[in-house]
């Protein structure tokens, strides 16, 4: 059943259509056919009934004499009418004291026995009907008559009824088809020129192309065919209309986005140029003061010109700093920082970014601990750029810490089958903290956290976003975990080895 479902469920609308026509004209003919039949065959045997009680009043009145005076020739004389009717199984006439008198029996039933229970009936089996009736005279019973008839009239009828139903039916389905196929067509017309209008369409991918509408949208608003091809070619309309303004609104982002995209080239191009046009004289501020500051070429005689020169160099090298941070950001932002991998020994390199910081640590008494295992693999990274994440998270760590703070630094690996795959480096302070929302501005360039309290900190803002650019750059990651008024978390994933294929140095004598 399912089967024959989804065997209708895949023909075209055009034969479902036809299938459906024929099947209701079919259905009804045969129902019709039927219920006729019903009708017919109760009709006939109310007939018959009737026909069986007349006969045997008219043959009982008959027997009347002969009954009375015994006269049981003329009784079967009387019977012998009944041989007209083929019908007739056998006629029985009984005497007043119900011993048989008469009998009249059909050509094919003569061995059938007359009924010996006389009691007065009218009933209908499978294929007989029988009437058992007293002979009556001046109100007194003067005998009995029974006459039994086959039912072959009915089943002769059926026959009959199923030949004219079956040739009927058989009609029926031709003209029913010859209709359909005539028919169906207003229905699977318009439906197909839709279902052609929806491919080309797709196919074509032009909104332009319209469903030919088959009738008047006026006229025929109750037609649903028309108005579904007449709204299906308004939807087309404002899908078409829709896709312009898409398209439209497209090529617009697009040249914005070639504006923006220019403009941030140029932003970059100009930071590089004014970075290093501000590096040279910077170098030469730097290199000069420094010259005084140690006095190289002799006493600089007052105690404020030391002071002075002093604070040149450190202004200098600050300014540097942020001018170097500026220039690696745009770079990285334009794709255009390369890295260079070389094998690294990580305990050297915090060490020596411990070094660096450590003035500053000292003179916020805060104090660095490590806690790093003496036989680690060598971490293939690019050596400068990792002592640059390193510093921007442990001058953090330091800078945000208060008095008394601790910062403590751990290295520990992850492996898998022994061979190590990353390498994870936390950095955890008892500093001032931030807020879970401040997290991810700390991220964005110049995103320092206004709490009121950090802003004593120096700084720009963009040791973080550099550090998350050169963590990208090197596939790692950076997590921030932080609570305020307590510490901050920062751990660091390095993959041990760079992406296949990326060639690598050996480590370098400067340790690190
Ligand atoms: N360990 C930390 N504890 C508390 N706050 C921190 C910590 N690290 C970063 N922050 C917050 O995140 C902000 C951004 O950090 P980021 O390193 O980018 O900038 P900065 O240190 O202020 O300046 P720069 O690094 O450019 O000198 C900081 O200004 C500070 O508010
Ligand atoms: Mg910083």
């Amino acid at each position: 059943m399912m089967l024959q479902f989804n065997i209708f469920k895949n023909l075209s609308i055009k034969l479902r259509l036809i299938i459906i026509i024929m099947a209701v004209s079919f259905v009804s003919v045969l129902l019709t056919a039927f219920t006729i039949s019903v009708i017919g065959r109760y009709s006939i045997q109310g007939n018959l009934e009737q026909e069986l009680a007349v006969s045997a009043s008219i043959v009982g009145d008959r027997n009347t004499a002969a009954l009375l005076f015994n006269d049981d020739k003329q009784a079967q004389a009387n019977l012998s009418v009944f041989s007209v009717n083929q019908n007739i199984v056998q006629a029985c006439l009984y005497n007043q004291m119900g011993t048989l008198f008469a009998r009249y029996a059909g050509k094919r039933f003569e061995n059938e026995k007359c009924p010996l229970d006389l009691s007065e009936r009218s009933n209908v089996t499978d294929s007989r009907i029988e009437l058992m009736m007293p002979i009556v005279k001046m109100g007194d019973k003067i005998g009995y008559i029974y006459i039994e008839s086959t039912l072959e009239q009915i089943a002769a009828y059926i026959k009959k009824q199923i030949l004219i139903a079956c040739t009927v039916a058989a009609t029926a389905l031709l003209v029913s088809y010859l209709l359909a196929i005539n028919m169906q067509k207003t229905i699977s017309k318009p439906i197909l020129s839709l279902a052609d209008t929806a491919r080309q369409v797709s196919i074509r991918k032009d909104f332009g192309i319209r469903a030919p509408l088959v009738g008047d949208k006026e006229k025929e608003f109750n037609n649903e065919l028309v108005t579904l091809t007449s709204s299906f070619n308004d939807m087309l309309a404002e899908i078409g209309a829709r896709d312009h303004q898409l398209k439209q609104k497209n090529t617009e982002l697009e040249r914005a986005r070639d504006i923006a995209e220019g403009a941030n080239r140029a932003k970059s191009q100009f930071l590089a140029n004014i970075s290093h046009e501000l590096r040279t004289p910077l170098n030469a501020i730097i290199g000069f003061s420094s010259i005084l500051m140690n006095q190289l070429f002799g006493s600089l005689g007052d105690q404020k010109y030391l002071e002075y020169s002093k604070d040149i160099n450190e202004s200098g090298t600050h300014l540097l700093d942020i001018i170097n941070d500026i220039l690696d950001l745009s770079k990285a932002e334009a794709g255009k920082l390369t890295l260079h991998y070389e094998e690294v020994h990580i305990g050297k390199a915090i060490g020596k970014c411990i070094t660096i910081l450590s003035e500053r640590a000292d003179k916020g008494k805060v104090s660095i601990i490590t806690n790093i295992p003496k036989m680690l693999p060598l971490l293939v990274v690019d050596r400068l750029r990792f002592v640059q994440i390193m510093l921007n998270i442990i001058s953090n760590a330091v800078k945000f810490t208060e008095e008394k703070g601790r910062v403590h630094i751990s290295v520990a690996t992850r492996t898998v089958d022994d061979e190590v795959t990353h390498f994870v480096v936390t950095v955890e302070d008892t500093g001032i903290g931030m807020a879970k929302d401040d997290i991810e501005k700390a991220f964005q360039s110049f995103g320092q956290i206004d709490s009121g309290l950090n802003r004593k900190y120096e700084g720009t803002g963009l040791g973080l976003p550099l550090t998350k650019k050169l963590m990208d750059l090197h596939y790692g990651d950076i997590q921030i975990e932080s609570e305020m008024g307590k510490g901050t978390v920062v751990t660091l994933v390095f993959p041990a080895l760079p992406p296949l294929g990326v060639e690598y140095e050996p480590p370098t004598e400067r340790g690190a």
